[in-house]
């Protein structure tokens, strides 16, 4: 499964920085950005846009592979036909690069806020939970492994999806900091209780994530740790890309 495409894994608990740092890190680069999250969120909601059943693995893994299609507009697969040329029965899901900020698209409609907004972010920990959903998930996360490199930014990348990454980082910060941009990037009122109320979710989604039995969010045994708490995202990425320069992958 080794390859030589070089790649940058991004892993850490939620709203802990590395979607930013990941974007800008790729954008710098010039290479390709998985938000694996994304994939997970994309289930999340055709589980609840069909009302399946979350015990259902067998049903969603077959919505998932054979009724509808996850695509990436950037690679130009756009058709509503299966492996076979079939016309798939439900339709297809977006995703579109716009320059990294990947916006979502459902037939045709853009569903991107509902798809990162709180409720389906609840679902997709619970999704993300199920050994059968995520090992689906696992070509589509590998194929975006593609020359100059990839920047991939999820749980479980270090560990489990890529292995044999170049560099990995595990992104830390305390649940406080966490919570806050959390509310920046909801836009949500600061005030207490809507602090409280985000710093719960995230509470719980953490402990969903790192104690699940399956690729828990952890770091893996060669990651590297950066509490950014206190750095800007610019320091953080400036750290990252010294590392990536120290194990000659960048000149
Ligand atoms: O990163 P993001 O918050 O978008 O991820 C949504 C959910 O997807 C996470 O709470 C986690 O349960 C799941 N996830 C995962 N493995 C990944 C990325 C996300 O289990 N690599």
């Amino acid at each position: 499964m080794s390859s030589n495409v070089p790649v940058i894994t991004i892993d850490g608990l939620s709203a802990s920085g590395k979607g930013t740092v990941a974007n800008a890190i790729s954008l710098k680069l010039g290479w390709n950005l998985l938000d694996s999250g994304l994939l997970y969120r994309i289930v999340a909601f055709l589980v609840d846009h069909f009302g399946m059943n979350l015990n259902d693995e067998e049903g969603i893994e077959h919505l998932v592979t054979q009724r509808v299609r996850i695509d990436y507009s950037d690679r130009g697969v756009q058709a509503s036909l299966d492996e076979l040329g079939r016309p798939l029965r439900d339709g297809v899901m977006i995703l579109s690069d716009s320059l990294h900020r990947k916006t979502v698209q459902w037939k045709g409609d853009d569903v991107t806020n509902t798809v990162r907004g709180n409720e389906i972010s609840r679902l997709a920990a619970r999704v993300a939970a199920s050994r059968r959903i995520r090992n689906v998930l696992v070509p589509k996360q590998r194929e975006q492994r593609v020359m100059p490199g990839l920047v991939a930014d999820g749980r479980d990348m270090g560990t489990v999806i890529f292995p044999d990454a170049q560099l990995k980082i595990f992104l830390e910060a305390s649940p406080e900091t966490r919570a806050r941009r959390r509310m920046a990037q909801l836009g949500a009122a600061e005030t207490e209780a809507s602090f409280r109320h985000v710093l719960q979710s995230l509470q719980e989604r953490d402990e969903r994530d790192s104690l699940r039995e399956v690729a828990p969010a952890k770091p893996a045994p060669d990651a590297v740790r950066i509490d950014s708490s206190e750095l800007s995202v610019d320091d953080t990425v400036a750290r990252v890309m010294d590392l990536a320069r120290q194990r000659k992958m960048i000149v």
